[in-house]
């Protein structure tokens, strides 16, 4: 083979019937990232512990693109639930080629005042939950030698924010970024690409909801990102599309960091 000869790079970045599960799809970056995938002509099943926001979203989608969409309500904490949803996906598309874990909730509170509680919350969401997913999805993927894994983490996961306090955010973060290495690493002979995202602030109701009691933060935190202001969802959709593409073929255990460069500072 010539040195030169390759296939269309167009093809690569392809993602026309392909079939996605979305979670948090209900929510600001995931709404986004679903509407992208409609966008290219994916089939998208959108699971969310909110089954009103994906039913909402399910029916804009359906009417704007020509593509299946499903809302399948799970709380991905729960085995059985994420087991129970992704068995659907499969009965309805067929096959999952992309699984995006894009769910996570956040909180403030200082380390010394944190309850058991909170802490085991944020975990069982942030990280227990993009584990199941995987393992879930993973084991259909190993099956059928191909999938493309994205776990949205956070730049959480390698700095510490300030001034807001919230280890318990910043480790779950921190384990995603490691969870998903040791995925890519464990399933990269079964040609699955397990890669993650780490956006840094962007509007959407979780950080509108932090910053209601807070709305001085905003400012202080524009003035340490680069680019000058926050992402908006659709800023982090890019990323995805392309991890989601057969042009990052070769892309696995890597951490994308799409944060207006605030983590360079
Ligand atoms: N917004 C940011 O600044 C920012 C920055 C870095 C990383 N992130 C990460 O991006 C992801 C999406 O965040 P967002 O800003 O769109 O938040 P969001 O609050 O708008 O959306 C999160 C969604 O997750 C869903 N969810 C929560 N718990 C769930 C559960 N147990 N089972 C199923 N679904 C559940 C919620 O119902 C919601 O629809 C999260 O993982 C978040 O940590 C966000």
């Amino acid at each position: 083979m010539s040195p030169m000869s390759f296939e269309s790079v167009k093809e690569l970045f392809s993602l026309k019937g392909k079939k996605a599960i979305v979670t948090g799809a209900g929510g600001g970056i995931g709404s986004a990232i679903a509407f992208g995938f409609a966008e290219f002509g994916v089939d998208v099943a959108l699971v969310d512990i909110n089954a009103e926001s994906i039913e909402v979203l399910r029916e804009k989608l359906e009417k704007a693109f020509p593509v299946k969409v499903l809302a399948v309500p799970a709380d991905v904490c729960d085995i059985k639930q994420v087991e129970s949803a992704v068995s659907k996906v499969i009965d309805v598309f067929g096959r999952i080629d992309i699984l995006v874990n894009c769910h996570g909730i956040g909180q403030w509170c200082p380390a010394e005042e944190m309850s058991e509680e909170d802490w085991d919350k944020m975990i069982a969401v942030n990280l227990k939950g993009v584990f199941l997913m995987c393992q879930a999805v993973g084991r259909h993927m190993i099956k059928q030698r191909y999938g493309k894994i994205i776990n949205i983490a956070s730049m959480s996961g390698s700095i510490v924010n300030r001034p807001q306090p919230q280890a318990h955010y910043n480790a779950s973060k921190a384990g995603v970024i490691m969870l998903t290495k040791s995925l890519a690493a464990e399933w990269a002979k079964y040609n699955i690409n397990v890669n993650s995202i780490s956006p840094g602030y962007t509007l959407t109701p979780l950080v509108e909801n932090l910053l209601k009691n807070n709305p001085k933060y905003a400012e202080y935190w524009k003035s340490l990102i680069p680019l000058g202001r926050f992402a908006r969802p659709i800023d982090i959709v890019g990323a995805v599309l392309f991890l989601a593409s057969d042009a990052a073929s070769y892309i696995t255990g890597h951490d994308l960091v799409v944060d207006g460069g605030y983590t360079i500072w």
